[in-house]
């Protein structure tokens, strides 16, 4: 759990949350829809799935989703997670809010914590951040962390990605790392 005074990203519960993650999407599904194709097929059903498969990524180590949470209320969500196949020295941030909860930093709040977390894993290089290329909220939040545009990814539809990095050395420029060897 990371605490950041009003704000707080912390672990699914696949019982206590279903219900309430479940309506939050419910509430965001116009807002989302043009961004995540998910949206589409959204149903409790599916949300329990959702929540299970989280769980057991989180056990194997490969993906940590968080609820955010602003002031008590669930408002959206973020993920520290390794795509699959991808090189083990990269980690990937994703993120979501409900609409009401835009426009105030919050996203930007929660992608930094994530960093902070993803470059604990001593054998992570650099993190990075991809989305539609229409998608400006989003490129605006990894351009606020200081992420740079790296290039394109094609997606599993056919489309293509842009994607944002951050280093490790970009991050923390006078890093431990330096320290021990400058
Ligand atoms: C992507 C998404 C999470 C970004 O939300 P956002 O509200 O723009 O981002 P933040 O929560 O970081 O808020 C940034 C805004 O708050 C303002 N702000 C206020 N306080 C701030 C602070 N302390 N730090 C940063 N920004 C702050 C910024 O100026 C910015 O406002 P602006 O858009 O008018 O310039 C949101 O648009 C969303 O949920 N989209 C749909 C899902 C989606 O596309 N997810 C990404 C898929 S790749």
């Amino acid at each position: 759990m990371i605490e950041l005074d009003d704000l707080i990203l912390r672990r699914f519960d696949r019982e206590a949350d279903l219900s309430e993650l479940h309506q939050v999407i419910e509430e965001s599904r116009e807002h989302l829809r043009p961004w995540m194709s998910w949206v589409d097929e959204h149903s409790l059903e599916r949300t329990a799935a959702f929540l299970e498969r989280r769980e057991e990524a989180w056990a194997a180590g490969r993906d940590f989703t968080c609820a955010i949470v602003l002031n008590g209320a669930m408002v959206g969500a973020c993920q520290l997670f390794r795509r699959e196949g991808g090189p083990v020295d990269v980690l990937e941030i994703g993120y979501w809010l409900h609409p009401a909860a835009t426009g105030r930093g919050v996203a930007t709040r929660a992608a930094r914590a994530l960093v902070g977390q993803a470059f604990r894993f001593p054998g992570v290089d650099h993190v990075e951040i991809s989305h539609d290329p229409a998608n400006l909220a989003s490129g605006a939040v990894a351009a606020r962390l200081g992420f740079t545009e790296h290039g394109r990814r094609r997606t599993e539809t056919g489309g293509e990605d842009l994607v944002w990095r951050l280093t490790r050395r970009q991050a923390d420029p006078g890093g431990r790392e330096d320290e021990r060897t400058g």
